[in-house]
């Protein structure tokens, strides 16, 4: 099996990175992202209150995470129930900040993405990939790009719809998400030591897929 593993910052285009490459190279993109946010949706059913330690570490016992790939989407199952029209609200994406740093939470998770990994070609997206998840991966790619650039892409997408911040107030939190993802305790946001670090800059989506195949196509 190929393993293709991408991480990077928030904004950098890692996500469509990963469905671009496993388009043109015809494997699976496994969004690992959207495990916590699963588990994120389970848990705020459950009324258990503002995550700690304590709580999680409960919370981890009390149900099993399965991911299935239906007509080629990914769907994440709890205990059997479907979260993913859930996945991309608000509150989800809030909670799944909160809960992903607990480190039982994170050892929970690891055997659905590795097993996924040993049976499937496949891109899988993250923040651990490289470092933790598949530290074996044929290939690591670390996306990035100026703060500058991710926060202009950000504001094109949003400029002109209701209460859209401004290109400022965008800055701003990208530089508080970066600072907060590079240094956790835990699975904290960093370039494999075997990684190759993409700057897509001064790039367009298709120059920087373009630019991964070619990697691809000279080492395999
Ligand atoms: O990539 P995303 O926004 O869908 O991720 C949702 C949350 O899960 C976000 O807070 C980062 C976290 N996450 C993580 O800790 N490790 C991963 N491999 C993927 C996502």
């Amino acid at each position: 099996m190929i393993n293709i593993a991408i991480d990077g910052h928030v904004g950098s285009g890692k996500s469509t990175l990963a469905k671009g490459l496993a388009k043109r190279l015809g494997f699976y993109v496994f969004d690992t992202g959207a495990i916590y946010r699963g588990i994120a949706c389970e848990y705020m059913s459950r009324n258990l209150g503002e995550p700690n330690e304590e709580i999680i570490n409960d919370f981890i016992k009390t149900f099993e995470v399965k991911v299935k790939f239906i007509d080629d989407v990914e769907h994440v199952f709890v205990n059997g129930k479907d979260w993913t029209p859930n996945l991309r609200l608000e509150q989800t994406s809030v909670m799944a900040g909160k809960i992903s740093p607990y480190p039982k939470l994170r050892d929970k998770v690891l055997s659905s993405q590795r097993d996924f990994a040993k049976t499937h070609d496949v891109v899988m997206e993250g923040r651990d990939i490289g470092t933790r998840v598949l530290p074996n991966a044929d290939f690591k790619f670390f996306v990035t790009a100026s703060e500058e650039v991710r926060a202009g892409r950000r504001f094109d997408q949003i400029k002109g719809t209701a209460n859209a911040p401004t290109y400022e107030q965008i800055l701003q939190d990208l530089r508080d998400r970066d600072y907060r993802d590079e240094h956790r305790e835990v699975a904290a946001l960093r370039p494999a030591e075997d990684g190759i670090i993409i700057d897509s800059s001064n790039q367009t989506l298709e120059e920087t897929i373009e630019k991964c195949l070619q990697i691809i196509n000279e080492r395999a």
